[in-house]
Formats: C-alpha cells, sequence, structure tokens
C-alpha cells in the first residue's frame, strides 16, 4: 500500500516535470520567435507589421499558408527568402548559421499553431 502510493508519486512528478520542460521550451521558442521573426511576421505569423505590410508578407494564420509543407518552412528559414511579386521586393534573410537544427523545427512547430 505506501509502496503503490510512492510510485504514485513518482509518476505524478515525473509527468509534472516534463509539463515544465515542454512550457520552457514553448518559452524559449516564443522568445526567439520576438527576437528574430516578428518584426517581420508579427507576433502571431499575421504579417501586422510595418515590414509585413511594406513587402505584403504573407498571412501564417491563412489555410493556404498552413498547407505548406515543413520542407518549404524549412527551406525559407535556412535559406532565406528573396523574390518580387507585383512589384514588390520580398526578403528575409538566411538564418542557418544563427539558428540549431533544434530551433528551427520548435519555430516551425509554432508556426504551425498560428491559426484563426
Ligand atoms: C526582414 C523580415 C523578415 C524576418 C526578420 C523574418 N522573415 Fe520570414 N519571411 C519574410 C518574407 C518577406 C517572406 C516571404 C513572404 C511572402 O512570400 O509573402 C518570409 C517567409 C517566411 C516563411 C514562408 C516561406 C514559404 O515557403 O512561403 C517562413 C516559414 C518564414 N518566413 C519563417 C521565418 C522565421 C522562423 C523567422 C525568424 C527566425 C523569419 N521568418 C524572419 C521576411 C522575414
Amino acid at each position: 500500500m505506501k509502496h503503490a502510493r510512492m510510485l504514485a508519486t513518482i509518476a505524478a512528478s515525473s509527468l509534472l516535470l516534463s509539463a515544465v520542460a515542454l512550457a520552457e521550451t514553448d518559452k524559449k521558442t516564443e522568445r526567439l520567435w520576438k527576437a528574430k521573426c516578428s518584426s517581420c511576421h508579427g507576433p502571431a505569423g499575421a504579417g501586422d507589421t510595418e515590414k509585413g505590410q511594406q513587402m505584403k508578407i504573407v498571412d501564417m494564420t491563412t489555410a493556404a499558408f498552413q498547407a505548406k509543407k515543413d520542407d518549404e518552412l524549412k527551406n525559407a528559414i535556412l535559406n532565406g527568402v528573396k523574390t518580387e511579386k507585383g512589384g514588390v521586393k520580398k526578403e528575409m534573410d538566411s538564418f542557418k548559421g544563427d539558428l540549431t537544427p533544434e530551433q528551427v523545427d520548435s519555430l516551425i512547430a509554432m508556426i504551425r499553431s498560428f491559426k484563426k
């Protein structure tokens, strides 16, 4: 009986610990997004910033954007973007040397949470 309760306590606290660890990663990714991405893409990916409007940056919360493959998103983050559409230059720096593969993956996961 005593033993079972102890096991339950251990199970409960390790659950709690992994939840805390997850929340920590999310906070780090949020900070990363704020520091490196939101000046163009906006806090929630809608592109509602001065630069976003100048470059008519895509709204990441739309279904059309969310239909893109992870590889496309990853490619843009690693290699940057340099295109012109309707006379509007769209440019994003490459973040290849700036982010770890884990950071790139967690940024993509965060972008996937940008839904209306
Ligand atoms: C200087 C402004 C700027 C910054 C800073 C910026 N981006 Fe971008 N990003 C752009 C522009 C411009 C596009 C192209 C948008 C379009 O096609 O409408 C883009 C497109 C994207 C795309 C979509 C690629 C596709 O296939 O359509 C992703 C994903 C992305 N950015 C992620 C990020 C992440 C993650 C960061 C931060 C690490 C970031 N961006 C920082 C300007 C920026």
